[in-house]
């Protein structure tokens, strides 16, 4: 079964057995037969954040179970959505239905049920500023079951479902906690840049002024293949943050929460010259060099050894090691 419209990086890629889920239930059929028959298995979003090898093995899941479930109390509201729906979509729907928060985390690909597994983040926000719980079905226990938003380990685009115990659960449903009282989070630079205020500033404008800025600096995946970000924002301990500021006034760097700070790996790509280098097929993006695209017939193998290029650069320059963002499968 071909995969090419199921990857954002656009690979040419074959999964074995492709299957496709619209309701919780068909998870319990599917661990028994897998149990019956043991082999892999992929479950797929959007494939937004994934570097496919050309044949993939055992079963492909592909989510596409939708929901939408609406409960108030006072200015609060619990929103519960389908993992299968699509992620800006769902923005645009709470942002219309008046249900403010999630405004900054306009126009990322994927789905609502990829979207906790690395905790998407963008513009001073992360998901699970915003998640009150999540339904999964746990594998182990061929059960669904609901987990509160501490019992998902978030962290720096990281969760239980990306490093804890990556295979067991499969998230079904999402709950956002939203506000029906119009507040914005502001404070990032680029974007408030981007904002077009007369008067106090509208979660509208916030939504707008997001999907500017990334129109501008990052590619569309339906237009040019990629997985948005490449490798983390990496962290650094204060002695070597300010080795390194000493050394390049202009370095970006913000102090982290945990200590240390976190560097634009962006930045550090791009002081290297390899903004817009291109090796083979791939390449990093001209306008953001943290963006890794498929130019046209790129694979697995071109990605990983440009890859491996930009670390060993970045490493010999600045003494630092970059962690690729996007899940390597299989
Ligand atoms: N920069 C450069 N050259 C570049 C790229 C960036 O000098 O080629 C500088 C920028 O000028 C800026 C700084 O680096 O001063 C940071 O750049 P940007 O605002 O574009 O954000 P980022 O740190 O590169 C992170 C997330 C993005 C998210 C943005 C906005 C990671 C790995 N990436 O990028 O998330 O949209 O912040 O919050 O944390 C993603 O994860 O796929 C993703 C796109």
């Amino acid at each position: 079964v071909p995969l090419s419209e199921h990857n954002t990086f656009g690979f040419d890629v074959e999964a074995e057995q492709l299957v496709t889920i619209t309701e919780p239930g068909q998870l319990v059929e599917l661990q028994e037969w897998l149990e019956r028959n043991p082999q892999p298995l992929l479950v797929l979003g959007g494939g937004s954040n994934l570097v496919l090898s050309a044949d993939i093995p055992g079963v492909v899941a592909r989510m596409a179970i939708r929901r939408w479930d609406v409960a108030f109390k006072g200015d609060e509201v619990s929103v519960w959505v389908g993992a299968g729906e699509n992620w800006h979509e769902t923005v645009e729907r709470t942002l219309f239905e008046g249900f403010y928060g999630l405004e900054n985390l306009a126009l990322i690909p994927g789905t609502v049920g990829a979207a906790p597994v690395q905790n998407i983040g963008a513009y001073g926000v992360e998901i699970k500023d915003r998640l009150g719980r999540v339904e999964v079905f746990d594998r182990q226990n061929r059960v669904l079951k609901l987990l509160d938003n501490a019992d998902c380990l978030f962290a720096y685009r990281d969760s239980l479902f990306k490093s804890g115990e990556p295979d067991r659960y499969i998230i079904t449903a999402v709950e956002f906690r939203l506000s029906r009282v119009a507040g914005v989070q502001v404070g990032y630079a680029a974007l408030d840049a981007a904002i077009e205020k007369d008067g106090p500033v509208t979660p509208r404008q916030v939504f707008d002024a997001v999907c500017r800025v990334r129109r501008q600096k990052l590619p569309s995946p339906e237009v040019l293949g990629n997985a948005g970000s490449f490798f983390k924002n990496p962290l650094v301990s204060v002695e070597q943050g300010l080795v390194l500021k000493a050394q390049e006034p202009d370095l970006v760097a913000y102090p982290d929460v945990g200590g240390g700070y976190k560097l634009a790996a962006g930045w550090l790509i791009d002081r290297c010259g390899l903004k817009g280098y291109r090796q083979g097929n791939v390449g990093t993006y001209p306008e953001q060099a943290l963006v890794v695209v498929n130019w046209g017939r790129g694979n697995r193998t071109e990605v990983e050894q440009l890859a491996d290029y930009i670390q060993q650069q970045v490493m010999a320059r600045f003494g630092v090691w970059l962690e690729p963002e996007p899940r390597f499968y299989p």
